[in-house]
């Protein structure tokens, strides 16, 4: 009987966000993205064949296991196709048991598609295969998926993913900056939007043309920043293309407002430490805020934080990341 095959993933938080996809039947992403994977977001996904039709459980943080149903989700229905289209390459017909566990609060707009995209592909193509597959079918299989953050997740700690000529070309980038992300989860429910459902609305946004001409050039500063140690550049860059992503899910038809009040409140006030201390501001399909800054502004910066929101009455919760690891396989299971 072969064993079961488990693999550890991490979400990533990007720098320079990846937003809208291509028309034709590709779907591709109409930008390259660079971002920094997050130890304390990590999914773990045990496969292994099962005698049955293929099922994913979900494991929650306090042991319960749910089936997770294709009609209930879109996001469900592209996992269960995916495992479909990752048994077709390997011409498989058993079926597969899957499960699956996050150690963060899921679909909070915490990138829970990227780790569990790439966790998903990792083990499965482990299973079939019966090794770990090499970086070019991973990076294939993976994009398959259509969660193209999930990409940048399956190397270690900076992954930028480019547009080549012809395919997607994923690399590691290596800085000396100690760089964490404090995160300020401001409503770890369920979001409103998945970012399923908003890639297409990118399209009907007014300022959809001008974040193509923008973003690109975003991307050469922040690699340039993050390779030449410069954290101020890559601050800078971070907190501008955050904006721009937003102006224009906020300016689709439908809007899309991930932001919630709390969110705007908070971005207001850091305005206020503009000057004073360095920092990126970032937010991702959610409401909570990523504050990157170096490690050693971090308890200045949480201080803040906590102050401003103590003082608001606001509830909220941190979270720290730093880079780690990408997609890898681990021998403990699931099952
Ligand atoms: O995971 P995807 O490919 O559906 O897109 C994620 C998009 C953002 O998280 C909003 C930005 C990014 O590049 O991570």
């Amino acid at each position: 009987m072969t064993a079961t095959v488990s693999v550890l993933s991490p979400a990533n938080i990007a720098f320079v966000k990846h937003w809208g996809l291509s028309d034709d039947d590709d779907e591709l992403p109409l930008t390259g993205s660079l971002s920094m994977n997050m130890d304390c977001c990590l999914t773990h996904t045990s496969v292994a064949f099962y005698d049955s039709e293929d099922e994913i459980s979900f494991l929650s943080e306090s042991g319960q296991l749910r089936r997770m149903d294709a009609a209930e989700s879109d996001r469900n229905a592209a996992a269960y196709l995916h495992l479909k289209r990752m048994k077709a390459h390997f011409d498989e017909k058993r079926g597969l048991k899957v499960v699956t566990k996050n150690n963060f609060p899921s679909d909070a707009g915490l990138a829970s598609s990227a780790s569990g995209f790439s966790a998903l592909t990792a083990s499965v193509l482990t299973l079939l295969d019966g090794e770990f597959p090499p970086h070019e079918l991973l990076v294939d299989m993976t994009a398959k998926a259509g969660s193209y953050s999930a990409v940048r997740s399956l190397v270690d700690h900076f992954g930028l993913l480019e547009l080549g000529s012809d395919k997607l070309e994923l690399k590691r980038v290596n800085t000396e900056l100690e760089l964490v992300d404090l995160i300020v989860l401001l409503n770890p429910e369920k979001k409103e939007h998945s970012s399923l459902d908003g890639h297409p609305l990118s399209k009907t946004s007014p300022f959809y043309e001008a974040r193509l001409q923008k973003t690109p050039k975003n991307l050469d500063t922040a690699l340039a920043c993050l390779e030449k140690n410069n954290a101020k550049g890559l601050f800078e860059v971070t907190s501008q293309e955050s904006l721009l992503m937003h102006s224009v899910m906020m300016t689709s038809q439908p809007a899309l407002f991930y932001w919630s009040p709390e969110t705007f409140a908070l971005l207001k006030a850091l305005e206020g430490l503009k000057g004073r201390l360095d920092f990126g501001v970032t937010v991702d399909a959610g409401p909570n805020v990523h504050l990157i800054c170096l490690e050693q502004n971090l308890p200045a910066l949480k201080d803040f934080v906590f102050g401003f929101l103590t003082e608001q009455k606001i509830k909220f919760d941190f979270m720290e990341a730093r880079s780690c690891q990408g997609t890898r396989q681990v021998d403990f299971h699931l099952f």
